[in-house]
């Protein structure tokens, strides 16, 4: 019998206590980037309590975006943590993405580290991206059985039986995060020796292999893994089924087929530091490969405002953002505003406080039905969901996908009032915007495709079924 186990965590985005001071600053910086940078220490804790806690599982890898702003602090802290397992006995392997390094000038990396006092930023010592090799050396290049120096990519053996190669794809820091030639070859190389060794290969690296929705490569490309259709073609060809990633912060399980009827699965995982963040266990036995979710339902210690940590985490987010805010309008308007600075125009909001909460109130109060008959497909429902039209509301509609966008398993299955009203309303709309070329629609439907194909992942799972685990088959 051969096995292996693994943990995988990505986006941990970690931020170091000694690199911010309660404030504005560092508050709208937590607001701007939308992710829980505050408690970012107490999270990692937690996930880390946890990995401690399940002796059959050996070793843990972090696929980049590691700490937030490429601060020497937040990196000494981080690497703490990755000492504090290796102290138990984990194996760690760590690779590192564009938020891990500054730029300095000579490629598109445009972070700058800093530490936030109480009324603004100063300078900080900083990372460059040729000092995160040895920086990070005895976590993975010194355990590896192959080392591509170049990119800073390794490959360990996980298990008697697992192959994984470890790929470093900070690129330029924006429009190319991949390998450049030497590295592609590498990487060839690592899936011939493995496959002549009799090993397992699974890949993991930062950047998206497959985006979590089309529209995602279709509107940013260059988010995706650089080269990503060669490696598209070297997966399908040399049999890989696996590629683990991250930095999109979704939780999606996707399949690539070609036309030869040749696939593999692109297992991306949710930012550490997102509302219901989780990391992947995968174990590989008997060439079965098994991923599940974990999450933590709560952080002792950290004050969430008597919120669950959940709520606590989702108001950080865009769509927990939307939400409240909107709620919120209608409620309570100085809060409202206090809540929105740093996200909405706020000064523009103070000067109209009748128009907004009025606006608010008829969007939430607005019911299901009235989408359904926009989309004149009112009528095709039965008279049950027709009476379920009209007592859903639209919002709660609109939450309940948004809620969903980062950690994945979209609520409203075909059978669904929800999914056939919001459909048929998307159906019309797709219409009128080709009817009267209303470009900025126009240009959010990929080549070939329709607004309808492009709202649907947003309505249900049509990806591999469940974003928070697969089996798959490696032979
Ligand atoms: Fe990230
Ligand atoms: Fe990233």
């Amino acid at each position: 019998m051969t096995k292996a186990a693994f943990y995988l965590i990505t986006d941990s985005h970690f931020v170091s206590k000694r690199s911010w001071t309660e404030g504005r600053p560092f508050t709208m910086r937590e607001r701007g980037d939308q992710i829980a940078l505050k408690a970012s220490p107490e999270i990692l804790d937690a996930f880390i309590d946890k990995i401690l806690a399940d002796e059959e599982t050996d070793t843990v890898i972090f696929t980049g975006d590691n700490v937030n702003n490429g601060d020497i602090a937040s990196h000494e802290d981080f690497r703490e943590r990755l000492k504090r397992l290796a102290d138990a006995g984990k194996n760690v392997y760590v690779t590192t993405a564009t938020h891990d390094y500054c730029g300095m000038g000579d490629d598109e990396n445009f972070f700058k580290a800093c530490r936030y006092t109480e009324t603004g930023t100063e300078p900080a010592p900083y990372m460059r991206k040729a000092e995160l090799f040895d920086y990070y050396y005895d976590y993975g290049p010194k355990q590896a059985v192959s080392v591509h120096r170049g990119s800073g990519s390794y490959s360990v053996k996980v298990g008697d039986c697992v192959r994984l190669v470890m790929i470093n794809d900070n690129g330029n820091g924006r429009s190319h995060c991949g390998l450049f030639e030497d590295g592609v070859k590498w990487l060839g190389e690592q899936i011939s020796e493995a496959k002549a060794a009799g090993e397992y290969v699974l890949l993991a690296v930062h950047h998206p292999v497959l985006p979590p929705w089309e529209v995602y490569r279709h509107m940013a490309d260059f988010e995706l893994y650089g080269g990503y259709r060669d490696l598209w073609k070297l997966m399908c060809e040399e049999g890989v089924r696996v590629v683990f990633t991250g930095h999109t912060h979704v939780q999606s399980i996707r399949k690539y087929t070609d036309g030869e009827g040749r696939w593999f699965v692109d297992v991306a995982t949710i930012a550490l530091v997102n509302a219901a963040g989780k990391m992947r266990r995968v174990t590989v036995e008997n060439g079965v490969c098994d991923v599940v979710s974990v999450g933590i339902d709560s952080i002792p210690g950290l004050d969430t405002n008597g919120l669950s940590l959940y709520e606590y985490l989702f108001r950080l987010n865009l769509p927990g953002a939307a939400e409240t805010l909107l709620k919120t309008a209608v409620t309570d308007y100085d809060k409202f505003l206090a809540m929105a600075d740093g996200m909405l125009p706020v000064d523009k909001l103070k000067k109209h406080p009748a128009l907004v909460k009025a606006a608010c109130k008829k969007l939430l109060n607005m019911r299901l039905s009235t989408v359904a008959k926009f989309g004149k497909g009112f009528g095709d429902l039965t008279a049950e969901e027709r009476k379920k039209a009209k007592e859903i509301k639209v919002a709660d509609v609109m939450f309940g996908i948004l809620r969903h966008i980062y950690p994945g398993n979209a609520p409203y299955t075909p059978d669904t009032v929800e999914y056939k009203s919001v459909i048929a309303a998307v159906r019309r709309a797709d219409k009128l915007v080709r009817k009267f070329h209303i470009s900025k629609l126009e240009q959010i439907i990929p080549p070939g495709s329709s607004l309808e194909e492009t709202a649907r992942p947003f309505l249900y799972n049509d990806r591999t079924g469940d974003d928070d685990a697969i089996t798959i088959s490696l032979d």
